[in-house]
């Protein structure tokens, strides 16, 4: 198994979703000793917004590129191998201005390739990412599960729509809620957000355990 890890908070050290999906991360590398991580920081190596060059050059038969269009779109195409390479993906982000961070939309914008990552045919839309079991950490100020803030989250429907459209359905969501509601509510939000991490790696270890026997 493959995991990547992508994290995006611009939190640094103070990161919650950072902290959540590393220690995702890591139990599930606990749960199968064979399994590789690779992280990809999106505050430390970003990916530039996508531009002129790169809007055109997707476009473009890799021949017939400028020099500027096969950066931009290399850029891209690193990504996608990344990606691709993973059986396992952790989507790490703050909930920022109500919606996931600028440097995780651009790695959207980077992976989401027509031709590549979708492609239209005669029944419509299809996502060629297909396989892959993702999972969302996200931190908030705020409540957005419930209550009266819930058409506020602009990140977990986005991101839930983006993903199906690229072929990853099966999509799980880690909250880490309320953590701007002073420090008993950062505790609580946290042993929930771990206790919901335990489980998922406890039912990893007991699937690779039925695996192999
Ligand atoms: C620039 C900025 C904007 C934010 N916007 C919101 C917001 O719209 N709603 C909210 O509930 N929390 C907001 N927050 C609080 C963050 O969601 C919270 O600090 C969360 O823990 C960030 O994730 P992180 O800990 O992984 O960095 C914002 C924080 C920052 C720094």
């Amino acid at each position: 198994m493959s995991i990547l890890l992508v994290t995006s908070s611009p939190r640094g050290a103070a990161s919650h979703s950072t902290r959540v999906a590393t220690d995702l991360a890591q139990k599930l590398l606990a749960a199968d000793p064979s399994a590789k991580l690779v992280v990809h920081d999106l505050v430390a190596n970003p990916l530039p917004h996508i531009d002129p060059d790169y809007a055109t050059g997707i476009y473009m038969p890799a021949e017939a590129r400028s020099q500027r269009q096969a950066e931009v779109v290399g850029v891209s195409d690193a990504v996608l191998d990344e990606l691709f390479a993973a059986d396992t993906i952790i989507l790490a982000t703050g909930f920022i201005n109500f919606n996931i961070s600028s440097t995780l939309k651009s790695w959207i914008d980077h992976v989401s390739r027509s031709g590549k990552t979708f492609a239209y045919g005669e029944n419509g839309p299809k996502g060629l990412v297909t396989g892959k079991k993702v999972y969302i950490v996200l931190a908030s100020g705020g409540i957005y599960s419930e209550g009266a803030a819930v058409q506020m989250d602009h990140a977990i429907p986005y991101l839930r729509g983006v993903l199906a459209f690229l072929g990853m359905t099966d999509v799980e969501v880690i909250r880490v809620e309320g953590v701007g509601m002073g420090a008993d509510a950062v505790t609580a939000a946290l042993a929930k957000a771990t206790a919901k991490v335990d489980a998922i790696a406890a039912a990893a270890a007991n699937a690779d355990q039925a695996a192999a026997a």
